[in-house]
């Protein structure tokens, strides 16, 4: 087993646009496996063109890159942000606060966002070079900034009522990353199913889904072995999911 000292390269720019847009831009210059961090980001990107609000220093704002290690990378790609989702649960566990993931990679604490994923891949003559998976956590914000974020917002230092150290938030997560990873891409998302659907605070709820313009509700009856949301429509039908986003 290796630590993550061991595992990673660390790139660290006191300010950039996107950890994300860099990692994406230069992907062929970086080894699998680095990580691309930044103190602020002056054009923090979020899921569907979202905006990621990453003014504030002592949050935490970074980018890994992966790249293909054995045939099976092509099947987890869809999945990596899955497990990224549970091994930031895993970290919040360690400061007693249960987050729980809204399908397929947001995760929350009393409903309200607390870190986000962005998973973005690049793709050259048919190829895949690689994969940017951008990572902010809200560890130390203010009331008065929270209230400013255009969706319910939270924030690590509210909950635990004291500040938190981002460099140790860090190590822990990658920790976690460097231990559950290469069992992850060799046997895919089955390996990790059951406790993505423990932390899951969707399932067995009424839900919407927003598709592009495309709208449809029902019951989240189940999580497969793809990490596709599984519907139930009020029509009666199934529909499987894998994009979108959620709504609870
Ligand atoms: C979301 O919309 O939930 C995803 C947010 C992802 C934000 C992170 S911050 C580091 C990395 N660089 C970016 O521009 N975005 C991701």
């Amino acid at each position: 087993m290796s630590n993550f000292k061991s595992t990673f390269n660390f790139f660290h720019f006191d300010k950039i646009d996107s950890t994300n847009k860099y990692a994406i831009q230069n992907i062929n210059s970086f080894e699998s496996k680095t990580i691309i961090s930044a103190d602020k980001q002056t054009n923090g990107k979020g899921r569907n063109n979202r905006n990621w609000v990453s003014s504030e220093p002592n949050n935490l704002y970074f980018t890994i890159i992966l790249k293909s290690s054995n045939d099976n990378f092509i099947n987890i790609l869809p999945n990596i942000s899955q497990l990224m989702a549970i091994l930031l649960c895993r970290v919040f566990e360690n400061y007693e606060v249960k987050a729980e993931i809204k399908w397929p990679n947001d995760i929350l604490v009393g409903g309200k966002k607390i870190a986000g994923i962005l998973c973005e891949t690049s793709i050259k003559n048919n190829e895949i070079q690689g994969l940017a998976l951008g990572v902010g956590v809200n560890l130390n914000l203010s009331e008065n900034f929270l209230n400013k974020i255009d969706q319910p917002a939270t924030s690590l230092n509210m909950l635990i009522k004291n500040s938190v150290d981002k460099k140790n938030f860090l190590e822990q997560l990658l920790n976690e990353f460097s231990f559950s990873y290469s069992g992850f891409s060799q046997s895919g998302f089955h390996l990790i199913r059951d406790e993505y659907k423990e932390k899951s605070c969707f399932l067995d709820k009424k839900i919407k889904v927003v598709i592009f313009d495309e709208i449809y509700e029902g019951l989240a009856k189940d999580v497969d072995e793809n990490g596709q949301l599984l519907l139930m429509l009020d029509n009666g039908m199934q529909k499987n999911i894998n994009l979108g986003d959620i709504f609870l």
